[in-house]
C-alpha cells in the first residue's frame, strides 16, 4: 500500500485523483461538523466553493427541505441557517435535510475531489472508522490535509499522522510513504494523546477560541465518537452504507 499525504489541498488537481482512494482532513472543523451532522440525521451534505456557489445551488433546490451552513473567518455566514460549530448541528434542526455547505478551506478541498476514485472525510471524531475503510482497500492513498487560508496547519497534520499509525498497526505490514505521510507521522508523535492540548495549542484553534467558539475543540477532540465514514461521491458526502 502506498499511502501520500500532502499539508494543503493547493497541490490537488482532478488528473492525479483517478486512481487515488483520497481521504479529507479538516479537524477544526469542517470534518468534525460533517461526522456531527450526518451523525444526527442530516439527508446529505453538499459542500461548495464560495458564498455565490451556494446560492446559485439553493435557487435550484426547494428551501424547505435545505440549509445553508458553513463559516467566513470562522463566523457565521450572514443570511447562512448555521454556522459550523458541531454542536449546532441538533438533530431537530437538521434531521433528514440537505446541507449546503461552504467553508474555508474543507468545502473547498471537498469540491477538488470529484474525480477520485473514493473520497472520505476523516476527522479525530472517526478516525478508527477511516483506517478500518481504507485498511479494506489496496489503493493507492492520498490524505489531503485542508490547511488553514492555504497554509499548513498543525491539527490536520497531527491528525494525519495518527490515521497513518492507527492504519499501520491494521494492516501490519510496511507501507510506501512520502515524506508528507513521514512528516505527520513524526508530528503526531509528538502530541500523541495530547489531542485537545495541542488542539489548544494550534493557531486555529487559538483563533476560534478567541471569538469565544472554545467548545468547538472540546467536540473536535473527541477522538472516536463517531463509528462511520462519510463518503464523497457525485458531489455529495452521504454516510458509507456498505
Ligand atoms: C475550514 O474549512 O478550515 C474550517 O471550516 C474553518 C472553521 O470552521 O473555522
Amino acid at each position: 500500500m502506498q499511502i501520500d499525504l500532502v499539508f494543503t489541498h493547493i497541490p490537488i488537481t482532478d488528473e492525479k485523483l483517478s486512481d487515488r482512494t483520497v481521504v479529507m482532513v479538516d479537524v477544526l472543523r469542517t470534518s468534525t461538523t460533517i461526522c456531527v451532522a450526518l451523525a444526527n440525521g442530516a439527508k446529505e451534505i453538499i459542500p461548495v466553493d464560495g458564498v455565490p456557489a451556494a446560492m446559485q445551488l439553493l435557487g435550484n433546490l426547494s428551501r424547505d427541505n435545505v440549509l445553508l451552513c458553513g463559516e467566513k473567518e470562522g463566523k457565521l455566514i450572514e443570511g447562512f441557517d448555521l454556522g459550523n460549530s458541531p454542536s449546532d448541528y441538533e438533530t431537530e434542526i437538521i434531521k433528514g435535510k440537505s446541507l449546503i455547505f461552504n467553508t474555508t478551506n474543507g468545502s473547498v478541498a471537498l469540491t477538488k475531489m470529484k474525480t477520485a476514485k473514493s473520497a472520505i472525510v476523516c476527522s479525530f471524531v472517526n478516525i478508527t472508522a477511516c483506517a478500518e475503510f481504507i485498511a479494506g482497500k489496496d489503493d493507492h492513498i492520498l490524505i489531503v490535509c485542508a490547511g488553514n487560508n492555504r497554509q499548513f496547519n498543525l491539527e490536520d497534520a497531527v491528525c494525519g499522522g495518527m490515521l497513518v499509525n492507527i492504519l499501520q498497526k491494521k494492516i501490519g505490514r510496511e507501507m510506501e510513504m512520502n515524506d508528507g505521510t513521514e512528516a505527520a507521522t513524526i508530528i503526531y508523535h509528538k502530541y500523541k494523546d495530547k489531542c485537545l492540548q495541542m488542539l489548544k495549542h494550534s493557531f486555529h484553534g487559538k483563533y476560534l477560541m478567541s471569538l469565544g467558539l472554545g467548545k468547538d475543540l472540546n467536540f473536535c477532540a473527541k477522538i472516536d465518537s463517531c463509528n462511520f465514514v462519510p463518503v464523497y461521491s457525485e458531489g455529495v458526502v452521504k454516510l458509507d452504507m456498505h
